[in-house]
């Protein structure tokens, strides 16, 4: 392997890391690349996991984007906790990891901005403008200095995944997007590096997020519209927490339009707040005998 080290390695510059993965060097040595903001849990080790299996080297990114945050929203208080996540990155065997710190990756401010498509007016698009203005801008960054010959992306971020790989395919840039899975809780909470901030009594109701998109899923099946869907996966949130909605909404995937007659993937996605941390969370599911139902890793 063209990184045969045991251990693995920490980068922190750019520099470093280019001449690294320079691709002349690597020559057939495929990169899997795992962008992270820290604070890795089971999610992200499962892209690891998926990585792994499928390239030579697996090069992982820590770095909390101060330009996907707006004003008011919880960049300071984002959990971080470096050596856990080296250990936790080493134990699943990344080779690479990289720990940029906010200078090294913005050093200049050109005021070039990278402004995504109809796809980021919906959703968390909505309710945190310029977010993913900010997720593209760190991560065309991220693919320039890794050049990823996979990158892997988890599906609870799913409007995040489809905004990147509109991305990538409308500007050419050279990497594989590959979805992964969501994977939860014993109690179906979504897994999270925000679920740290959640009290006690905000983590056992948060479980309501995932019953309730499960019985909008339910719904589904049985050929309910969206609206429907949306209102009753709203009342069980607000019935059986203190959790304030954002949005409850069903839209077509990746396109994320309205539900229209022929869309073969759907969305049931909603973002619910407790206190100041706000929770994602969606079911994606396949068209079936004229409803929408689960895909099968959704299950
Ligand atoms: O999904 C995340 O953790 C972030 O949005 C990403 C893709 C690492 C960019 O900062």
């Amino acid at each position: 392997m063209y990184v045969d080290s045991p251990d693995i390695q920490v980068i922190e510059t750019i520099e470093e890391l280019q001449n690294k993965l320079n691709r002349n060097e690597r020559k057939n040595t495929t990169v899997g690349f795992v962008p992270t903001m820290g604070y890795l849990h089971a999610g992200h080790l499962s892209l690891v996991k998926q990585a792994k299996e499928q390239n030579d080297i697996v090069v992982m990114s820590i770095f909390v984007n101060p330009a996907q945050f707006g004003p008011g929203e919880d960049f300071e208080s984002y959990p971080r906790n470096r050596e856990r996540d080296i250990q936790l990155a080493e134990e699943a065997g990344v080779d690479i990891v990289f720990i940029p710190s906010v200078e090294e990756m913005y050093p200049t401010d050109g005021g070039i901005r990278i402004l995504p498509g109809r796809q980021a007016h919906e959703l968390c698009g909505a309710s945190r403008p310029g977010h993913f203005d900010g997720v593209l801008k760190v991560v065309l960054k991220l693919f320039n200095i890794v050049d990823p010959d996979r990158s892997y992306f988890g599906m609870k971020d799913a409007q995040q995944l489809a905004i990147i790989e509109t991305f990538v395919r409308d500007f050419n840039v050279r990497t594989a997007i590959v979805r992964v899975p969501i994977v939860r809780e014993e109690d179906g909470l979504a897994k999270s590096s925000r679920n740290v901030n959640l009290t006690y009594l905000e983590r056992s109701e948060a479980t309501a997020i995932y019953r309730a998109l499960q019985i909008g899923a339910e719904l589904s099946a049985q050929g309910a519209d969206p609206s429907a869907i949306e209102r009753q996966v709203s009342e069980y949130i607000v019935s059986n927490s203190s959790g304030k909605i954002d949005y409850v909404k069903m839209l077509a995937y990746p396109g994320l339009g309205p539900v229209t007659v022929g869309a073969q993937e759907v969305i049931l996605a909603c973002a619910v707040k407790f206190s100041s941390t706000r929770l994602i969370d969606n079911i994606i599911m396949s068209t079936k005998d004229g409803t929408y139902v689960p895909n099968d890793d959704e299950q």
